[in-house]
Formats: structure tokens, C-alpha cells, sequence
């Protein structure tokens, strides 16, 4: 059980710098989100949410701006190179733009399709990510994206993918993409840089013993990250533009709700770990894919040269 993981990510709402975000001592949510019905059944989300408070906005300051950039992006040394920026994330091109409305014939929703075959500068995209696992749900979600040719993230925690390597296996077999959510779900920001490192190198590791991938993104614990850790561990961050909040409710209709609000360039954040969210996937799958969108990884949401120390995720496609 990994108590403290929903909680956590909860608590990194604080960093979502949308309007309407919630502040951590807020009993509010997020504009996007609905209020759930099942919101009285979340009792345990405040006991576990240990640095909800000021701790946790520390690291906003790095973060990509909605249009990608990333101008509060850390020092030079993490910097591509102005001359190296990509052209095409910057303003799309009337081709781009017209190409956004309607997926190209080769690329209809809901049709099996290899990783990395859709082009999200063209076509209407959103990530969808799982966080803290995989357990013992993660199969059902993994049927449920397969049949509806769908791909997503999961964010793995190291200790589970040590009690669930068959899991992992299957995560990369199917075609999704392994985030890496540190070893054992700690808050980093508390930690040295070389626990810190030593977090994600142990997830890094293993991953890549049992598929031979090595996970590209990584999303810490409650999002929380100090600007300093940002800038010296160099490596790109995913966060989110939708919380589901499906930690909280735990309930099927309420995430479904949220998650089917998704907009083209959205990461949805949700946890496999949950019963009511594994069931909630079908749906949502169904109601995105009737609205022209791709279900894609990060890396393909964001494209190919997603930069160290940027946090991806706030809503529009970096
Ligand atoms: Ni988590």
C-alpha cells in the first residue's frame, strides 16, 4: 500500500499555475474539475498530504509556460541552445493549423496504431498518465487502452515495479510509456541531490533490467521539486493540466467527468491503483476518442526533444 501517494500528488495541485487552480489549503478545485459527489468519502486526503502547504510551490519558477517557453527555464546549462529550438512547437503553420480539427485518415482514433505514429502538431492529442503503480488494476487499464488502440503513461514507483515486474513487461509489450515516480514515493524536496538522483536512478535501473527501456520523463512525488533539484537533476518533467482527482472521490462517474473534460494538448492525471479509476478508463477513452483525439504518450504529446529541467504539462502542448 502506498499510503501518502494520492495525498501527495493532491498536495502539487498548489503548483498548477491555471486560473482558477487551487491553492493547497483551499477546499476548493480546480475550475476544470466538477465537484464530485464522492468528495465526502476522501478522509484520508488531508491526514497524508505532509507538505501540502508552503513547501510546495518552490519549484513553479521553472516550470514551461503554456506556449512552451519555458522562459523561466533553468541556467544555461540545461539549455538546448536558441539556435537549436525546434521549429515547428512555436507556431504552427496553416498546414498545422488546419490539420488540428480533424485527424488525418492514417491516424483515426481508436484504431491500433504503433507508438510514435501520431503526429500531435497535426492531429488533437492528450496524454493520459497513471501514477503510483502498477497493481493489481493495472492490467484491466492496459485491456482496456489495448482494445481501444490507446496508449498512456505510467508513472511507476519503484518499489511496485519490484512486486510487479510482469506488469512492467506488459506496460512496454503494449506500447506505453514508463515515467519514472521515484523509488519509493518520498517528498524530494526534503532530500539531498544525491538522494534525489539516487530516487530516480533506482527506478532508471530496474526498468531497464526488465524491458530494457529507460523511462524518459520523470514526475516527482507531489510534484514537488525545489527550483535548485529542477536545475541540477537534468531531466525533462511531466506534470498535469487535468487532475482528475480521482484519489480523493474514488469514485468512477466523478473521474470520468473530469477526465472526458481533457482538451487537445492536456496531460490527465490519474492513479492505477484505484479500483474506480480502472473502471472510469473505458469511458473516458470512449468520450475523448468521439471527440477527435488521439490518446498518446507524453513523449508523443510533447514531441521529440522534450528539454532538461522544463516541467511539461500545464494544460497546452509545450
Ligand atoms: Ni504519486
Amino acid at each position: 500500500m502506498l499510503a501518502g501517494c494520492a495525498p501527495s500528488d493532491a498536495g502539487s495541485r498548489a503548483l498548477t499555475p491555471q486560473p482558477g487552480a487551487v491553492s493547497p489549503s483551499a477546499s476548493s478545485q480546480p475550475s476544470d474539475v466538477p465537484a464530485p459527489s464522492g468528495t465526502g468519502s476522501a478522509s484520508t486526503a488531508p491526514t497524508e498530504g505532509p507538505t501540502s502547504g508552503s513547501g510546495t510551490p518552490s519549484g513553479t519558477g521553472t516550470d514551461a509556460t503554456p506556449d512552451g517557453s519555458a522562459s523561466g527555464s533553468p541556467s544555461a546549462s540545461s539549455k538546448p541552445g536558441a539556435s537549436s529550438k525546434p521549429a515547428p512547437s512555436g507556431k504552427p503553420s496553416p498546414s498545422q493549423t488546419e490539420g488540428s480539427g480533424k485527424p488525418s485518415p492514417s491516424t483515426k482514433p481508436g484504431q491500433p496504431l504503433p507508438a510514435g505514429s501520431v503526429n500531435c502538431a497535426k492531429v488533437k492529442c492528450v496524454a493520459l498518465t497513471f501514477d503510483d503503480g502498477p497493481g493489481p488494476y493495472t492490467q484491466q487499464v492496459l485491456d482496456t487502452l489495448e482494445s481501444a488502440g490507446a496508449r498512456a503513461t505510467f508513472f511507476v514507483v519503484g518499489t511496485q515495479v519490484k512486486a510487479h515486474p510482469g506488469l512492467v513487461k506488459a506496460q512496454v509489450k503494449a506500447g506505453m510509456e514508463l515515467g519514472n515516480h521515484s523509488w519509493d514515493h518520498p517528498n524530494l524536496e526534503g532530500l539531498s541531490m544525491a538522494q534525489v538522483r539516487r530516487e530516480f536512478s533506482r527506478v532508471d535501473q530496474e526498468v531497464k533490467s526488465l524491458t530494457g527501456v529507460t523511462p524518459r520523463f520523470v514526475r516527482p512525488p507531489e510534484g514537488a521539486l525545489t527550483k535548485t533539484q529542477k536545475n541540477t537533476l537534468h531531466r525533462p518533467l511531466a506534470y498535469w493540466g487535468v487532475d482528475t482527482l480521482d484519489w480523493k472521490t474514488r469514485n468512477k462517474e466523478a473521474t470520468i467527468k473530469a477526465a472526458s473534460k481533457a482538451k487537445a494538448g492536456d496531460i490527465v492525471l490519474m492513479h492505477d491503483i484505484h479500483p474506480q479509476s480502472a473502471a472510469a478508463v473505458p469511458q473516458i477513452v470512449k468520450n475523448l476518442q468521439a471527440k477527435g483525439i488521439h490518446l498518446v504518450t507524453i513523449s508523443e504529446l510533447i514531441g521529440s526533444h522534450p528539454k532538461d529541467g522544463v516541467g511539461y504539462g500545464w494544460g497546452k502542448r509545450p
